[in-house]
């Protein structure tokens, strides 16, 4: 399965160009799905659940706000993409992080690429230019 999983993420792009992977994004569809698909969890204001920087008694995480609180935006896109698509433990183990219990589910079952596209570009859309711009530097850096 890890096999297969490191053979899909080979063939995934990288970032190679100046142009944002989430760029083009359908954000009111991607809104759409956020409420459909992540509110839950992240919070219908993309807030997070309470207390996200504290494991619960199972040791994992809860989840976190998605806006400018939280640390999404610390991360390059790729690794957004990831983390919706093939879920949080599959797409750390894919780059090296091991034993790590993510409560992150993955999408790839119920969402295509296109809508995992919109719903990180409309979750992107409401953080202010600054923090985009930040987020754009982590994605675009070789290797990231
Ligand atoms: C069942 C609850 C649940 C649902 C539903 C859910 N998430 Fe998450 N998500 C989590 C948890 C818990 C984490 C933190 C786990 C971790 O640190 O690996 C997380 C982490 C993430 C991260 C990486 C952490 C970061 O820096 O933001 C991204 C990106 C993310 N979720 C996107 C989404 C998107 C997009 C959706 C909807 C398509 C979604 N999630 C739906 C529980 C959920």
């Amino acid at each position: 399965m890890r096999a297969i999983l490191a053979a899909i993420l080979a063939l995934t792009p990288t970032i190679a160009t100046s142009e944002h992977i989430l760029g083009g994004a359908d954000i009111s569809n991607g809104e759409a799905v956020y409420a459909e698909a992540c509110a839950a969890c992240h919070g219908a204001d993309l807030e997070g659940q309470p207390d996200w920087q504290t494991p619960g008694a199972d040791g994992v995480m809860p989840a976190p706000p998605h806006d400018k609180a939280g640390h999404t935006w610390h991360h390059d896109s790729q690794l957004l993409f990831d983390y919706t698509k093939f879920g949080g433990q599959a797409a750390l183990e894919a780059r090296g992080v091991e034993g790590f219990t993510s409560g992150m589910p993955a999408f790839a079952d119920t969402l295509s690429d296109a809508d995992i596209r919109d719903v990180l570009g409309y979750i992107r859309s409401t953080w202010s230019d600054r923090v985009q711009a930040m987020q754009d530097m982590r994605s675009h850096q070789p290797g990231n």
